[in-house]
């Protein structure tokens, strides 16, 4: 390729794995606070036997993945899809490590062009794994692109404007793609057809994260009882980055209050000051709630309605908070919106009325 052509484009911003443009400051989710990303980048398990919980997803995975090795071709591409700190970031990373070879990453927002996408393409070498973060936010013309380069390992590249453009065909070394997404009912069918493998990930139970817990508590170097484990991650809702950030919050309690060890007691002291109630709900959560219920007598109520009353934006009630509201039977999706359920009304300390969800 001449440098003319390569100048039509150029390099997208790589996107840091933890890094999240998705999140505002105020979300439940939040990975921006003050050495967070460090801490996740020395908490997230490094290959397929580390990695806690899923364990469907886990099976299938080997599957692909060493079928792919035994017959010595790059593996088909991956969807990852699920709510946030599941570990979608962290497979990604694990599927470049298990197939021993580059992990390029980006993200959907940062391919706005498709010159944005030709230049990431292009710069591949055989076998890389190239992983898009929220690639429910990658932009038409790029997602277009896509579909050749995933079926074809093949692009078109548009040079020139107007009349006088011509399109150079450009090949691409064989890759996967590994694709993220807290969203994928966003998906269009065509790119979503094109991924031969779609993983998702589920909220995680009790024990795989107390799990989690232990094996940070080791990492982090703190010694924990048993019971604050448990504790800790049954407040977790069902997500390893919360377990994880929970846990440094107790450490920090039980390093102020005693000698670090985390008790149970310790445990609870720290859940308190940092709003966290029994199940795991904190202050974004039960505002939802709240405005739900109190704000429109336990609905139906649009999302949009709910965020505006809780402050957030729509996404983030709807990719941080609902998920989990919905999984923990607080709250039902309906075509006229949402509700809540009795165990939402009982929650907030209410008596739900007549006809109420789940009201026996
Ligand atoms: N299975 C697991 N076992 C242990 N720790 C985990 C596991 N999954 C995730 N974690 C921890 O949770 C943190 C968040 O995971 P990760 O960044 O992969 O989530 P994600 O699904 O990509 O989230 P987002 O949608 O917000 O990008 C990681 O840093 C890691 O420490
Ligand atoms: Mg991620």
């Amino acid at each position: 390729m001449s440098d003319v052509e390569r100048t039509e484009f150029e390099l997208p911003k790589q996107v840091e794995p933890s890094a999240s443009s998705r999140m505002p400051e105020a979300a439940v989710d939040t990975r921006q606070q003050d050495g967070e990303q460090d801490a996740e980048t020395t908490l997230r398990p490094r290959s397929l036997d580390e990695f806690i919980g899923q364990p469907k997803v886990r099976d299938q995975l080997t599957l692909v993945l060493t079928g792919a090795r035994k017959r010595g071709v790059t593996p088909d591409h991956v969807l990852l899809s699920g709510p946030p700190g599941l570990g979608k970031t962290t497979m990604a990373m694990i599927i470049a490590q298990e197939l021993n070879t580059n992990l390029r990453m980006t993200s959907g927002p940062a391919l706005e062009r498709a010159g944005d996408l030709a230049a990431m393409l292009s710069n591949l070498t055989e076998g890389d794994v190239l992983f898009i973060d929220e690639i429910h936010r990658i932009a038409r013309p790029a997602e277009e692109m896509l579909y050749m380069a995933m079926e074809d390992f093949r692009i078109d590249v548009i040079v020139g404007k107007g009349p006088g453009a011509t399109s150079i065909p450009l090949e691409i070394p064989p890759f996967t793609l590994v694709a993220a997404t807290t969203r994928s009912g966003m998906l269009t069918g065509p790119l979503r057809d094109r991924f031969g493998f779609n993983a998702q990930m589920e909220f995680y139970d009790v024990p795989d994260l107390t799990r989690v817990v232990d094996r940070a508590s080791k990492i982090l170097g703190v010694t924990i009882d048993a019971d604050a484990s448990v504790e800790i991650a049954s407040r977790s809702r069902g997500t390893p980055r919360i377990a994880n950030r929970l846990l440094r919050r107790v450490r920090d309690f039980a390093e102020v209050t005693s000698d670090g060890h985390i008790t149970l007691e310790s445990a609870h002291g720290a859940l308190a000051v940092f709003d966290v109630d029994e199940l795991g709900l904190d202050r974004l959560d039960r505002a939802v709630l709240s405005a739900l219920i109190k704000g429109h007598g336990g609905g139906p109520v649009g999302v949009n309605t709910l965020a505006v009353a809780v402050g957030e934006e729509s996404a983030t009630v709807e990719e941080v908070c609902e998920p989990y509201l919905v999984r923990a039977g607080l709250i039902s999706r309906t075509g006229r919106g949402r509700i809540a359920t009795a165990a939402a009304w009982l929650h907030l300390g209410l008596t739900p009325p007549e006809g109420t969800l789940g009201l026996h």
